[in-house]
């Protein structure tokens, strides 16, 4: 019995001091490059093109426009995004080909006569579209940093499109959700149900007039969207159904150079997404905050970690509603934000032992006036060259809307506008003046393409979807590696939690977290709510003992990275 008892104590001691199931968990790794994406097409696609010889950026303009065709949840001609590129040479580049309002658009378009929001009208629908960006900013990658030619990167998207491909039982979930609302719009209905049934495991999806659409843009790159046939039938349809579009704004659409947003976190290199996205300002502030303690020290995904992270989180969100929009516009208090004075102020605001009520915690700089589905993927090659890459439509399949005779699906993301102060948008998130609507400005953004250098050389590339948890599941990723000395997919594939100041309570995976992690948490003040999933990432990590990339894709969903 003793001896039993003894044994058991051993073992019980071997199993904490050595996380046997952790270790088990391999990324994929190569010494050339990786490509970690949302589709095992797009991602076998981004590889074929490093092999031919093709860099990070080639790779990127491929694996872009095949999502376009295979995960058209997400993937999209019809919306915009952000892309940080690194060089070689280790310089960065901030790419924004963010929607931006139509000229037509204003402040109060989604308010009836009383002033009440008309439902759903900025989420489905002609009038939910913001100009898209997409074609722009792959295009304007391309120009500056790609090697190999344009028409050679669209092929293969082209021939997807044109052939089919098939649907597996991931693929068959997510039109299914989707189903009663593609029955609305002819062409979408055409497109994306089978005669108006709906699609199955096993079924080809071909998208002839996209495949058109993906020709003209091959032939005459930004032209083939933003002006001629394109541009005419975009702006036709808008104009029948209410929509605001017009060929002029197409034709006045660029896609801009941002600088971009730079911060240290213990002594790594952040760089990631300025304004019109929120992602890099409150991913460093939270950053900030958790910096001034030891948080690899009080354990992962302990209740006391979760704490001090959801209440960094709930200051930073705050912050967010209050100050962050279109820089174009608004000014926006970017050093203030991210000052490490700023950050240790709102550590010590922090109570360890209770949470505070987000009713009680405002927008923190006081010299200031008052005044759900995207996708990212990460790519590097042979030479260092690297893109993160995150764009969308906003909401699955973005407005739902297919522009008759193109093919192409377009976004919602005049959502994700403040469209009246105060009012949660399809995220919940709240805005004010900064985030308003008004005509030519882009809508704030929570992507967060994010690179991370470690003595001047590239770390780690990483990025999710996830509407406002974008945010926080890049940096628990970060964390996770930094903090808790993981590996890329075990950072990739760790549980996470959400807090986003209103509404008050976190958010976390349901099979992720012990009973006592959440009772303790409760026990502190904590609202609690469980969700089936947080992000999708898809990263890209330095291994600097064994000299090589490694990658991985999140597996919830239906990601997949590969490494040569
Ligand atoms: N549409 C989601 C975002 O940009 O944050």
């Amino acid at each position: 019995m003793i001896l039993n008892g003894v044994f058991s104590a051993i073992i019980i001691l071997i199993l904490s001091t050595f996380p046997v199931s952790a270790a088990q968990k391999k990324p994929v790794y190569g010494s050339h490059g990786a490509v970690a994406s949302a589709d095992i097409i797009a991602t076998r696609i981004g590889l074929d093109i490093l092999k031919q010889g093709g860099n990070a950026v080639d790779a990127a303009v491929a694996v872009g426009f095949t999502l376009a065709v295979t995960y058209p949840q997400a993937g999209n001609i019809g919306g915009g995004g952000f892309m940080i590129v690194r060089t070689g040479n280790n310089e960065f580049y901030a790419l924004d080909y963010r929607e931006k309002a139509p000229a037509a658009a204003h402040r109060d378009m989604y308010l009836d006569e009383n002033k009440n929001v008309i439902e759903a009208s900025s989420t489905l629908g002609y009038l939910a579209s913001g100009v898209p960006g997409t074609v722009a900013g792959l295009y304007e990658a391309h120009r500056r940093f790609g090697k190999l030619p344009w028409n050679k990167l669209l092929q293969p998207a082209i021939e997807i499109a044109e052939n089919g491909f098939e649907i597996n039982r991931y693929k068959e979930n997510s039109l299914g959700y989707r189903y009663e609302k593609f029955l609305l719009f002819p062409a979408t209905k055409a497109v994306f149900t089978k005669n108006g049934e709906k699609y199955h495991a096993g079924d080809l999806l071909v998208q002839k007039d996209l495949a058109e659409t993906l020709k003209r843009i091959r032939d005459k790159g930004t032209d083939g969207f933003y002006s001629g046939k394109t541009a005419e039938l975009i702006a036709e349809a808008m104009a029948e159904n209410n929509g605001l579009i017009t060929e002029e704004d197409l034709a006045d659409y660029n896609a801009k150079w941002r600088e971009p947003l730079e911060f240290e976190y213990r002594g790594y290199g952040i760089i990631s997404m300025p304004p019109p996205s929120s992602g890099g300002l409150v991913l460093a502030e939270i950053l900030n905050t958790l910096e001034n303690t030891d948080i690899g020290r009080l354990g992962h995904n302990s209740s006391a970690m979760i704490h001090l992270w959801v209440e960094a989180e709930r200051q930073a969100y705050a912050d967010r509603a209050e100050y962050m929009g279109d820089a174009d516009f608004v000014s926006v208090p970017v050093a203030e934000l991210i000052s490490k004075e700023y950050a240790k102020q709102n550590f010590y605001n922090i109570d360890p032992y209770f949470a505070r009520k987000s009713e009680n915690v405002h927008a923190g700089l006081k010299q200031i006036p008052e005044h759900v589905e995207t996708t990212h993927f990460s790519i590097v090659d042979e030479n260092g060259m690297a893109v993160s890459n995150t764009y969308t439509l906003n909401g699955s399949f973005g407005s739902c809307v297919v522009i008759p005779g193109t093919g192409i699906l377009m976004n919602n993301e005049m959502d994700d506008f403040s469209i009246k102060p105060g009012y949660a948008n399809m995220f919940g998130l709240i805005g004010n003046e900064a985030n308003a609507i008004e005509a030519g400005k882009r809508m704030l953004s929570s992507m967060t393409p994010t690179m991370v250098t470690r003595n001047d050389s590239l770390f780690m590339i990483v990025g999710s979807p996830g509407g406002s948890t974008i945010i926080t599941t890049v940096a628990q990723v970060l964390s996770n590696v930094i903090d808790h000395g993981m590996n890329i997919r075990e950072a990739v594939e760790a549980p996470k939690f959400h807090h986003q100041w209103l509404p008050d309570y976190i958010r976390y995976e349901r099979l992720g977290f012990p009973v006592d992690v959440l009772n303790n948490l409760r026990n502190m003040g904590h609202q609690l709510q469980k969700t089936d999933a947080l992000g999708d990432t898809h990263a890209v990590l330095w291994d600097n003992k064994h000299k090589e990339w490694t990658a991985w894709s999140d597996p919830k969903k239906n990601g997949q990275a590969l490494a040569y």
